[in-house]
């Protein structure tokens, strides 16, 4: 295998525990790999930096291509912007790739779950354009370009057809926000039209699709939307699955990509040992499909689901009583 530098950023919260027992399984899986520390979020500040976004960590990222991510921690209502929304649109990663599916061995209401959510990550109401117009008014600007809705509706059909998917889902609201979601329609439509026409194509208003997702999941492939939208339904879809411990993520660009779980800091749960590592390993097999180290992805994959199949090292969350080093020493084992 050849020798891969990634940028690592252990963020906030639960992020060191989580993104330490991932850096171990993957090297005991083989995976030949120089890590490079960075810093984001409040850890940085408490490093002492004086931006939540250090630019050595961003031209860090920007220099290597490749970065595996905790998760950083937003303060709510006020402070500093997301070190998401930043990352993703200061690099351009413009879309965020999340695989929602059953496990084996871990119980819930649905089966068949198989659905892979694409969320334009860049703009709509996450571009941050908030005015207090008179006191008391304020307004969220949302932003809607055709050049970034047709590049997420082509990315959202190319991974459809690579990934020999027949369906891609529009969520939308258009019959509310007739042009900014309208847009993000038409562009879907017209690359439908013009490059993927032996892909099935279909549009959902996203309360409804909200609701057909609690009834039956199984019903879904690929689910296009924007960058709100796309938020909220990834939660909804762990959900489905088994919870936020288990659901990965990818942040794509044409320069660079990330890759981090869906869930958040935790600080609930965080310095405890106890959060569950699964869904940023499995970001990391991600990025190691993304490397095309496709034998070590599989090999963790395979070792992951012996574990969660056993069902005798299960993490809280999933009902069990193993701590995060103990899921990864399980993974370990198993590979
Ligand atoms: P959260 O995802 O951190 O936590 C929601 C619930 O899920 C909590 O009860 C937590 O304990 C549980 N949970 C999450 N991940 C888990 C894991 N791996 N194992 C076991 N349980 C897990 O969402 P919350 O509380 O809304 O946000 C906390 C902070 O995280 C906020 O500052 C938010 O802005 C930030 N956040 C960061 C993200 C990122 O960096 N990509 C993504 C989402 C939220």
């Amino acid at each position: 295998m050849a020798k891969h530098t990634v940028v690592l950023i252990p963020g906030d919260g639960i992020g060191p525990e989580v993104t330490r027992a991932t850096q171990r399984v993957l090297e005991a899986a083989g995976m030949s790999v120089e890590w490079v520390e960075m810093l984001a979020g409040a850890s940085a500040l408490e490093a002492g930096m004086d931006n939540v976004l250090p630019q050595r960590t961003l031209a860090a990222v920007t220099a290597h291509k490749i970065a595996l991510k905790g998760p950083v921690t937003t303060p709510v209502g006020k402070g500093f912007k997301s070190v998401n929304v930043q990352l993703r649109q200061k690099l351009g990663l413009y879309a965020a790739v999340r695989p929602v599916r059953n496990l084996p061995g871990i119980q819930t209401r649905y089966e068949g779950v198989d659905l892979v959510i694409v969320r334009e990550n860049t703009e709509g109401l996450y571009s941050g354009i908030e005015n207090e117009i008179v006191p008391g008014v304020v307004t969220s600007l949302k932003v809607a370009s055709r050049l970034a809705c047709t590049r997420i509706a082509r990315y959202a059909f190319a991974y459809a057809t690579r990934r020999h998917r027949k369906t891609v889902t529009v969520f939308h609201k258009a019959n509310i926000m007739k042009l900014s979601d309208g847009l993000f329609l038409d562009c879907a439509r017209q690359i439908h039209a013009d490059e993927f026409p032996g892909i099935e194509y279909k549009e959902l208003i996203i309360d409804a699709g909200c609701m057909r997702l609690v009834q039956d999941p199984s019903r879904f492939d690929v689910l296009l939307m924007e960058n709100l939208y796309g938020d909220l339904v990834s939660d909804l879809c762990a959900g489905l699955v088994g919870g936020l411990g288990v659901v990965p993520g990818s942040n794509i660009g044409d320069e660079a990509a990330i890759f981090e779980a869906v869930h958040g800091s935790a600080p609930d749960i965080a310095g405890r040992g106890i959060a569950n590592p699964l869904a940023l390993i499995m970001s990391g097999v991600m990025m190691l499909n993304h490397l095309q180290e496709t034998a070590v992805a599989e090999k963790i994959k395979h070792a992951y689901d012996t574990v969660l199949a056993d069902g005798n090292h299960l993490t809280v969350d999933l009902g069990g009583t193993t701590t995060t080093d103990g899921f990864a020493d399980a993974i370990i084992a198993k590979l």
